[in-house]
């Protein structure tokens, strides 16, 4: 039983290149004997994630993620049983959202900024299949 699962924070003040780093390495290290792959955004103060895998495990890791200090207001924007991954190439791909083009923004929202708590998990996840689409997404599986 696969699902799919979306939702948006806000770090702390103080999160630094480094700790992002740290979760994105621990994340690449960790997930793959999970069995999750997914996509990490990082914009202005804001993530976005999403996290694919089995139903268990996506909730072991979500319950997780959650406690972790290091962000906010964790808001689930979308959860869904699905028949196949998206996002399988990547145990914790990521988007460097300073190096977009904001025409992508600005298709799914009102500014060029990243904005999911201010829209729909539809539209933020359609962002994430243009990110994908436009090979916007970087890190290996
Ligand atoms: C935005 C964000 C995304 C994260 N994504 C993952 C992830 O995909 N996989 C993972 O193992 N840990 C991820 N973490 C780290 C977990 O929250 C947690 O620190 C880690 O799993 C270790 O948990 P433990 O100390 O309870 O063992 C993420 C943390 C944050 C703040």
């Amino acid at each position: 039983m696969l699902v799919r699962l979306l939702y948006a924070s806000r770090t702390v003040p103080a999160l630094n290149p480094e700790e992002l780093h740290a979760i994105l390495r621990r994340s690449q290290a960790e997930n793959p004997a999970a069995g999750i792959t997914g996509v990490l955004c990082y914009s202005d103060g804001i993530f976005l994630q999403v996290l694919e895998g089995g139903r268990s495990a996506v909730n072991r890791l979500y319950n997780r993620i959650v406690a972790d200090p290091r962000h906010t207001d964790v808001e689930l924007l979308r959860y869904e049983e699905i028949g196949e991954r998206r996002f399988a190439g990547w145990s914790m791909g990521q988007v460097n959202m300073a190096r977009l083009n904001p025409s992508l923004l600005l298709r799914y929202s009102a500014t060029a900024a990243l904005d999911p708590f201010s829209v729909s998990g539809e539209v933020s996840m359609a962002l994430f299949e243009e990110l994908v689409a436009t090979a916007s997404v970087m890190g290996q599986s």
